[in-house]
């Protein structure tokens, strides 16, 4: 069985005495591949050096995270570009907004947004989206952007079925994790609106572990549990739902079997 962890910062410090475990297990349970998203420039070497210890394992994203987006963004972006122009990434990410930390911060990220989007179209990368309780104003915005050129996935999807209609019809993906497992998360009821096609898995490691791990640190494998979850509810062999999944992510990030 193979599967494809489209999420997870497993350059985090949070990893750094046991990381080459993490890395062993996420490989028993049969992941192929492993996209880390950016979060700013404090994050770029770590990841880097990830991929240098893991090539085509550990695939590095580039971009910056609406959470680490301030009045000093600008020069935030003059990271992103110059590492842009420099080498190729597997996608632009993660990028979005958040109105739960900081909704001071919102006109800045929205300006990002549209800034990194715009090279995603240049560089004819996917991107990676961030929403935290603005789902319905980042994809407005994608809406707007949108062309025929622009593809992505919204990371951690937790909306309505309306929702994942207006992201399918945009042609996107819809990045599925640990929520799905939980009681109270409302994804779970909604998994039957979401066809196949457009579910991408991942855990957003280290933070949102599935059941039965919710509470303590995530990790790569735990993707799993996000796969046997989605198997059960759309009544699907689990084997199906790797294979899908894993199809479904090496046509969005150009990923070749
Ligand atoms: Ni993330």
């Amino acid at each position: 069985m193979q599967l494809i962890e489209t999420h997870a910062h497993i350059y985090s410090t949070k990893f750094d005495d046991d990381r080459d475990n993490i890395i062993s297990r996420a490989r028993d349970v049969g992941i192929s591949q492993i996209i880390m998203p950016n979060i700013d420039h404090g994050s770029i070497e770590g990841m880097l050096k990830l991929e240098t210890q893991y090539p085509k394992l550990c695939l590095p994203t580039m971009g910056l995270h609406p959470c680490s987006v301030d009045k000093d963004f600008e020069k935030e972006l003059q990271t992103v570009k110059a590492w842009l122009d420099k080498r190729k990434f597997t996608a632009i990410g993660e990028i979005g907004t958040d109105l739960y930390w900081d909704k001071t911060k919102y006109d800045y990220q929205v300006e990002a947004f549209n800034q990194q989007v715009n090279w995603a179209k240049k560089y004819r990368l996917p991107i990676i989206i961030h929403c935290r309780e603005s789902i319905d104003q980042t994809i407005e915005l994608v809406e707007r952007l949108a062309d025929e050129n622009l593809t992505g996935v919204f990371h951690c999807f937790t909306g309505d079925e309306n929702h994942a209609q207006r992201i399918i019809d945009l042609g996107f993906y819809l990045g599925i994790g640990g929520v799905v497992t939980f009681n109270n998360g409302g994804l779970a009821e909604i998994m039957h609106k979401i066809p196949m096609e457009r579910i991408i898995l991942e855990t957003d490691s280290p933070y949102l572990a599935p059941k039965p791990y919710r509470g303590k640190r995530n990790e790569p494998a735990y993707v799993i549990e996000v796969a046997k979850k989605i198997a059960e509810l759309k009544q699907h062999t689990i084997e199906d739902v790797a294979q899908i999944t894993t199809l479904n992510a090496q046509k969005l990030f150009n990923l070749n079997g």
